[in-house]
């Protein structure tokens, strides 16, 4: 037996979650947010539209994303007392660690979110400065992480650029983004914005169940993203990339360590929970690597590396019989880097595009009213035994 084994024995039946929100066919490799395909949300939308989509379940009109985008605007500053925090993290600690402690804290600065009768308004108040503030902290953590000062958020700017315009901007100088990097991380957020009840997600709809208040439990959807079987991989993807190409390229050698069970090596990247088939964002994220790459005229070893081990893994028995095909983590690596990121930010940028899915899911569990969520066990300890005092032990 794998997972939860729902024991129906007169608690109420804790089952699978119901969700409108995100769509997911693991077999077919097929992947809806609110009914759009991804394919199509990829190609045709942004980020903020998808999160608009996601959290309010319709995509906007003209006036309606103009006004969230306005509204995210308002809040993008954070409070200055919560930068005495961030100052306080070591320059080289974990951005997820730096993350975690930040987000969390935001609850600090708005005491109103936490009670648990939030009215609708409220709740939207405290989502619209969740993701505002998150671009905002991001931010903040890669600059430091270069030991530069930070950039302060504008307003004339959208969402996305605004987040690359303190990401990548300088003090000194005005600094002009590149709109094939616009486009490129609008792509990558989208097609990390949700993903139905991964683990991260599902930490966040168990801890907000208690009616924990949504900084906290999107803190907790951070720590569990962190993991590299879960968000960490992308950067675990890259460092496996740079450990296969420092050891000469051998990718075949690598292969055979992935498959040896006695070696604890696996192919990150590689294999999923659901899809038993091509993870339709690896397929998207591939094709927009080589688009910008070529357009940034960058020639990245580890990419071919990438896709030697593809071919190679694809035609190998021990991944087709497993049906192991490349995730959303085997290429978005090769893109963050392309777009200057080191590898301990992949993971941040993870949960800045996760972070609509988050919320969006957070509200549903809220708005349906969820019992606290309590998974049973299946018992498989000791039998009854009596005490047996410390002497005769
Ligand atoms: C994400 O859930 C989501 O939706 C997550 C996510 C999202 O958007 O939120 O999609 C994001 O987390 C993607 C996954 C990123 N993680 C990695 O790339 C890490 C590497 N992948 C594996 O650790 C693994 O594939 C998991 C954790 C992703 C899935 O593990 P499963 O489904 O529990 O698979 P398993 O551990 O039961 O393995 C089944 C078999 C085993 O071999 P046998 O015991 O049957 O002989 O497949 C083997 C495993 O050893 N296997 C691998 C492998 N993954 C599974 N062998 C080599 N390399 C791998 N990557």
């Amino acid at each position: 037996l794998t997972g939860y084994v729902t024991l129906d024995v007169g608690y109420k039946n804790t089952g699978a979650t119901k969700s409108a929100i995100t769509f997911l066919d693991g077999e077919a490799g097929i992947l809806k947010y609110r009914g759009y395909p991804i394919e199509q949300l990829a190609q045709k939308s942004t980020f903020l539209e998808v999160a608009y989509l996601l959290i309010y379940g319709a995509l906007p009109t003209k006036d309606q994303i103009q006004n969230f985008q306005k509204q995210i605007n308002n809040h993008t500053l954070v409070h200055e007392d919560l930068k005495k925090f961030f100052d306080g993290y070591p320059s080289n600690s974990h951005p997820m660690g730096q993350l975690t402690g930040l987000i969390s804290s935001l609850s600090a600065f708005y005491p109103e979110s936490l009670h648990s009768n939030q009215t609708p308004d409220e709740i939207n108040e405290t989502i619209i400065k969740l993701l505002a503030k998150m671009t905002t902290i991001v931010s903040w953590i890669y600059k430091k992480s270069l030991g530069h000062p930070v950039i302060y958020p504008q307003k004339r700017f959208d969402y996305v650029t605004n987040f690359l315009y303190m990401t990548f901007g300088q003090r000194t100088e005005e600094v002009t983004i590149d709109p094939v990097i616009v486009e490129a991380m609008n792509v990558l957020l989208i097609l990390h914005a949700d993903h139905e009840q991964n683990c991260s997600t599902s930490t966040v709809r168990i801890v907000g169940s208690s009616e924990a208040n949504l900084y906290s439990s999107v803190t907790a959807g951070i720590s569990a993203l962190w993991g590299p079987l879960h968000g960490g991989a992308n950067q675990a993807v890259i460092e496996m990339l740079e450990t296969i190409k420092a050891d000469g390229g051998d990718t075949d050698k690598w292969i055979n360590k992935a498959k040896d069970k006695n070696d604890p090596f696996r192919l990150m990247g590689f294999g999923h929970r659901v899809y038993k088939n091509f993870d339709p964002r690896a397929k998207i994220i591939k094709k927009a690597c080589d688009d910008i790459l070529e357009k940034l005229g960058i020639d990245d070893e580890v990419l071919d590396i990438a896709k030697k081990i593809e071919e190679i893994a694809l035609k190998d028995p021990y991944f087709i019989e497993r049906k192991l095909y490349p995730n959303v983590d085997f290429y978005s690596g090769i893109i963050y880097r392309a777009l200057g990121f080191p590898t301990e930010m992949f993971t941040v940028l993870f949960a800045l595009g996760r972070l609509p899915g988050w919320i969006a899911q957070w509200k549903e569990m809220r708005e349906n009213k969820e019992p606290i969520g309590r998974p049973r066990q299946i018992y498989i300890g000791e039998t009854d035994r009596d005490y047996v005092d410390i002497e005769n032990r």
